[in-house]
């Protein structure tokens, strides 16, 4: 099987990337990634020898860059990571980043299936596109999207638009609907690998509002499975919602974190809330499980301590991506070339 990947040298894709080649000795895999300030080859050191593995840095949003991987086919299937992620740059640093990668960037790489063809799209999307749940009640794939912030309305237009190709043009795509992922390689703006990095420091940790909002979570190794799961064997034009039924109060998780890493609950700071927040995501996973037999491999708390373990022992990862220093990785393993 051959793959592009796009978005790979972020969290969840270098992670997908690694799991893929880890688990079939005959895959193949070019990585096109525009190498943002979320974008780190240092995430993939450890595979970047491996001659089933090409990086290439553009951009998915332009056409001459999409057209370049494209050139290294063909595929067998695209899997589309690439995005801007967080929710609070795209209320606090303009929405414009968001609108070209996610929303002009997944039309532009179907627009290149059309022409080229490339197999089987996979569109990794998130909970957050049906916005927010009261106490009780679950996200389920046939529910209306409603989202929120800019972030998951931009997400929301990219699923509309890949629902849209295959219904007009006949595409093979399938979307994935994810939770709150978290692990290794997770860039430290996100809620656990910032909570983590500042308690191993003794740094006030903020907590949003009144801290009982509630999010889904998922060790990010069991997302990678449902992903080549759904990639192999989900039904063309379908959506799966992923999640490992794991829902905690943000105020307790950054509890638990740190009596894991022991330190006091005075770190903790109550800060101002994020505008608009929403209140609950819990992900209905039941088409996943019952169609393609998935189930999460890790418990929550073993996966919790695995992470904090990573971050511990990964302290210089940390440091060159908190200092801008990971950005050097780049010019010295691909500058010459
Ligand atoms: P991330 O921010 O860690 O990585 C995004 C990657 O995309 C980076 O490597 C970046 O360089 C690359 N990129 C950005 N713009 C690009 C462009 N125009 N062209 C090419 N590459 C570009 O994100 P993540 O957390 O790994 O999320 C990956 C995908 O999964 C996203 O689509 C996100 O919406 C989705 N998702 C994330 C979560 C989560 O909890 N993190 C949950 C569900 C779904
Ligand atoms: O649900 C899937 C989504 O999860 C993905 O689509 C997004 O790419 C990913 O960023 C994530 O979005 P969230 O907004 O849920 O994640 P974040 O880590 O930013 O925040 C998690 C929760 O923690 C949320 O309720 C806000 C809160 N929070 C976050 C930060 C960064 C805090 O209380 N303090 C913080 O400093």
């Amino acid at each position: 099987m051959r793959i592009l990947v796009t978005g790979g040298a972020g969290f969840i894709g270098s992670n997908f990337i690694r799991y893929m080649l880890s688990t079939y000795p005959e895959v193949q895999v070019v990585n096109l990634d525009l190498l943002t300030y979320a974008g780190n080859l240092e995430n993939l050191a450890d595979v970047q020898a491996d001659s089933r593995y090409r990086f290439l840095r553009g951009d998915i949003a332009s056409e001459r860059d999409v057209d370049r991987a494209f050139s290294l086919g063909p595929y067998d299937a695209v899997v589309n990571f690439a995005a801007e992620s967080h929710v609070d740059r795209s209320l606090h640093l303009g929405v414009d980043r968001f609108i070209h990668t996610n929303i002009a960037g997944t039309q532009i790489l179907l627009d290149a299936l059309r022409r080229r063809g490339g197999g089987r799209l996979l569109q990794v999307s998130t909970d957050e596109v049906y916005g927010s749940l009261g106490e009780r009640g679950r996200f389920s794939e046939d529910m209306p999207l409603a989202p929120n912030n800019p972030y998951a309305a931009t997400k929301a237009a990219a699923d509309l638009l890949v629902r849209a190709a295959v219904h007009s043009h006949g595409l093979d795509a399938v979307i994935t609907r994810c939770s709150n992922n978290f692990g290794p390689y997770q860039f430290p703006e996100k809620l656990i690998p910032l909570m983590i990095a500042n308690a191993l420091e003794d740094r006030p940790l903020p907590v949003y509002g009144d801290g009982r909002h509630v999010r889904d979570w998922i060790y990010v190794e069991d997302h990678c499975r449902a992903l080549d799961l759904v990639l192999r064997r989900g039904r063309r034009g379908a959506v799966y919602n992923i999640g490992a039924g794991n829902e905690i109060p943000n105020i307790e998780l950054v509890r638990r974190i740190l009596r894991l890493v022991g330190k006091p609950e005075s770190l903790i700071r109550f800060v101002k809330d994020r505008p608009g927040h929403d209140r609950r995501y819990a992900m209905d996973a039941g088409r996943l499980r019952r169609e393609l037999q998935w189930t999460p491999s890790y418990q929550f708390d073993d996966a919790l301590r695995l992470t904090i373990d990573w971050y511990g022992t990964h302290r210089e990862w940390l440091d060159h991506v908190r200092s801008g220093e990971y950005r050097r990785y780049f010019e010295k393993v691909y500058g010459g070339r």
